[in-house]
């Protein structure tokens, strides 16, 4: 990463629900059902975070460990979606403290793109599940599927440096673009490997919901918004908000949000 990018900020559970989560929450469904997991499965979750893929595995009938490398996360899963079948480890994605082949699948949504080096989170995820076992993986789509983001980031881009270096950052990285996650998965060696398109709604109610929730984040556009001087992000705050309303009054807005998922087999 360059030195000047900074990291993704795992650190307040509750700014994560209003930022993420309550998106979250609904891609996992879709998401574990394009897995294909199934009832009375041990299943991983990799970058858990506040747990809505983990509690989601639960009310499927898996038995469900959440690992991840935020105490502060953690904390909040274990705060909000506990559940008998659910288990929360803190631990790293890219060298995970669990046995060889002692999971049916395993899963990770929203992180992949977080985690330093995704090529040993496949490593490990491919490791750590039976062979036949399905590993399966979601991240948002940078290159046109996550406008809400991309609102900001581009106008942000107009106004500041730091966000032009943090566009030319986050949009190439293969990853968050269409077949990414899937050529990771070839070269991890996974059979059968499969990405599709999975759509969301983020349904913000006013810009102050919208506002408040991107530049209060855990990203690293929220990071910089806080660091820049102030009138230059009350400028870029009020060229967005003519975005968000396009000339309508302010309310709610809903934005297509893609996530790209990928599953593979362990041979
Ligand atoms: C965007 S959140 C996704 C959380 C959750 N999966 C969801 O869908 O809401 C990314 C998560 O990856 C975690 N993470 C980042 N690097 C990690 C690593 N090396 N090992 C484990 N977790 C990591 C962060 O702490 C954070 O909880």
């Amino acid at each position: 990463m360059h030195p000047s990018i900074p990291a993704f900020a795992a650190t307040d559970p509750d700014i994560y629900e209003r930022f993420m989560g309550r998106w979250s929450a609904r891609m996992a469904d879709p998401f574990l059902s394009f897995a294909g997991v199934e009832s009375g499965q041990r299943v991983l979750d990799v970058g858990c975070g506040t747990g809505t893929i983990t509690l989601a595995l639960a009310q499927r009938g898996c038995t469900a460990v959440g690992v991840d490398a935020s105490e502060a996360y953690l904390a909040g899963a274990r705060h909000r979606r506990s559940h008998p079948a659910i288990t929360y480890e803190h631990g790293d994605a890219q060298s995970l403290a669990l046995a060889t082949a002692s999971f049916d699948a395993s899963v990770s949504l929203l992180a992949i793109d977080v985690i330093p080096e995704p090529e040993k989170a496949a490593a490990e995820m491919r490791r750590v599940t039976r062979p036949g076992g399905v590993v399966a993986c979601g991240t948002s789509d940078f290159g046109g599927g996550n406008y809400s983001f991309l609102m900001l980031l581009d106008i942000g881009a107009v106004f500041d440096e730091g966000f032009r270096a943090l566009r030319e950052y986050l949009l190439p990285r293969r990853l968050v673009r269409p077949n990414g996650q899937a050529q990771l998965w070839r070269q991890t060696g996974f059979t059968d490997v499969v990405e599709v398109p999975i759509v969301v709604n983020f349904d913000y109610e006013s810009f102050d919901d919208y506002w408040t929730s991107q530049a209060t984040g855990p990203t690293r556009t929220a990071q910089r918004l806080q660091a820049m001087p102030v009138d230059r992000r009350d400028e870029i705050q009020q060229h967005v908000r003519l975005a968000y309303l396009y000339g309508a009054p302010d309310g709610s807005r809903s934005y297509a949000h893609i996530i790209r998922a990928v599953r593979g087999i362990v041979p």
